[in-house]
């Protein structure tokens, strides 16, 4: 079963769950309608496998659903998965590669997952197609199917023809923007991806689903050792998270990004925002900017968030890619070795 085309895909959308599905039929005509933006493509093209891998689509959507289904944590592992790829160097796998300090090794990618569901459908594509299907394509497939295991149909598209880079080093693991930024300090690092204050704002979206290791909380709960709690979070949710969360540096507890519907990709996180329940403190500085205030105002509508995030998703999916227009890069036959 091939992935369907979304702008034309009717058959699928008949059999859709009907809510999700008409909800998703109208993201979509929004986002079809804002093709021009693909214009500034560098050699991706979608179903870019159609005729030297047919089943690549089909492959990784089966084998993240049949993960998903059994693993909840999936969809949000997968998803930020493919964000720290591109983030750092393009989207081209050099997160997936395990040489000495490799961007795994940095702290911020300390708490990544999801790397053997992409080693599974390597290990399978490579059976199907061998030296065909790029590492970071399957990252970047993974990411929309695990998301779309909740809809039973793809949320937004994906070009492929990305190839995969020979380099990671922690070093460049600076590009990744910290949750302790303020509004200025996210903008910059979308901006020195080519990314602006609506991508900024729809990207963060991500954060409706998946997990926070308590150290990534806790500034906000105890500022200056103390119990004073950020004034950005609400305090009775702020109590929420310190139960979850006590003042102690070793604790490897989580806490759900989006307190109210963890593992649903509903855009709830918008709302959680207005009401001073975003986890994060880059979470609630998406408040603290008039443009983006109103923005997030804008994406607590879900047809409007699902549009907002399909387009931003694309551009994300273009940061810096290696493909064979640019003449850059390879295709490995193992995802973590160059
Ligand atoms: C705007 C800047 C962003 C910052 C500062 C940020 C930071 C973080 C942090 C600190 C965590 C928790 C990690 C941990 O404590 O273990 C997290 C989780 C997550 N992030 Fe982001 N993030 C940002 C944008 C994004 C974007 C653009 C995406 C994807 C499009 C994304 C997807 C996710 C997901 C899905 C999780 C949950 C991961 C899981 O459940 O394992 N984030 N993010």
């Amino acid at each position: 079963m091939g992935m369907q085309s979304v702008c034309g895909g009717a058959g699928r959308w008949r059999r859709a769950v009907a809510w999700w599905g008409a909800v998703l039929v109208l993201a979509h005509l929004l986002n079809c309608g804002s093709a021009g933006l693909l214009d500034t493509n560098p050699g991706l093209a979608y179903n870019f496998y159609a005729t030297t891998c047919p089943s690549a689509e089909a492959t990784v959507r089966s084998i993240t659903w049949a993960q998903v289904a059994g693993n909840q944590a999936l969809p949000g592992q997968l998803l930020r998965l493919h964000f720290h790829d591109c983030f750092v160097k393009g989207c081209d796998a050099s997160i997936l590669l395990d040489n000495a300090q490799s961007e795994k090794t940095a702290p911020p990618n300390g708490s990544l997952g999801g790397y053997p569901v992409i080693d599974a459908i390597k290990a399978q594509l490579e059976k199907a197609c061998p030296g065909v299907v790029s590492c970071a394509d399957i990252v970047a497939l993974a990411a929309r199917d695990a998301v779309s295991y909740q809809f039973k149909a793809s949320l937004w598209q994906v070009e492929t023809g990305r190839r995969d880079g020979p380099v990671s080093l922690a070093s460049n693991t600076g590009a990744l923007p910290s949750p302790s930024a303020g509004f200025n300090g996210l903008l910059q690092s979308f901006a020195a991806k080519g990314l602006d204050v609506n991508d900024l704002v729809a990207l963060s979206g991500a954060h409706t689903i998946g997990k926070a290791s308590c150290s990534s909380v806790t500034p906000r709960l105890y500022q200056g050792n103390a119990t004073s709690i950020d004034p950005l979070l609400d305090s009775t949710y702020a109590k929420t998270l310190m139960n979850a969360c006590p003042n102690t540096p070793a604790s490897t507890s989580t806490v759900d990004l989006d307190g109210a519907t963890p593992f649903k990709f509903d855009g709830n996180y918008y709302t959680n925002l207005q009401n001073k329940r975003g986890v994060l403190a880059s979470d609630a500085a998406l408040t603290q900017n008039a443009a983006a205030a109103t923005i997030v105002n804008d994406l607590t509508n879900p047809i409007k968030f699902y549009a907002a995030f399909s387009m931003s998703m694309k551009k994300m999916g273009r940061v810096d890619v290696l493909t064979l227009k640019n003449g850059q890069g390879k295709i490995r036959t193992k995802c973590n070795v160059p």
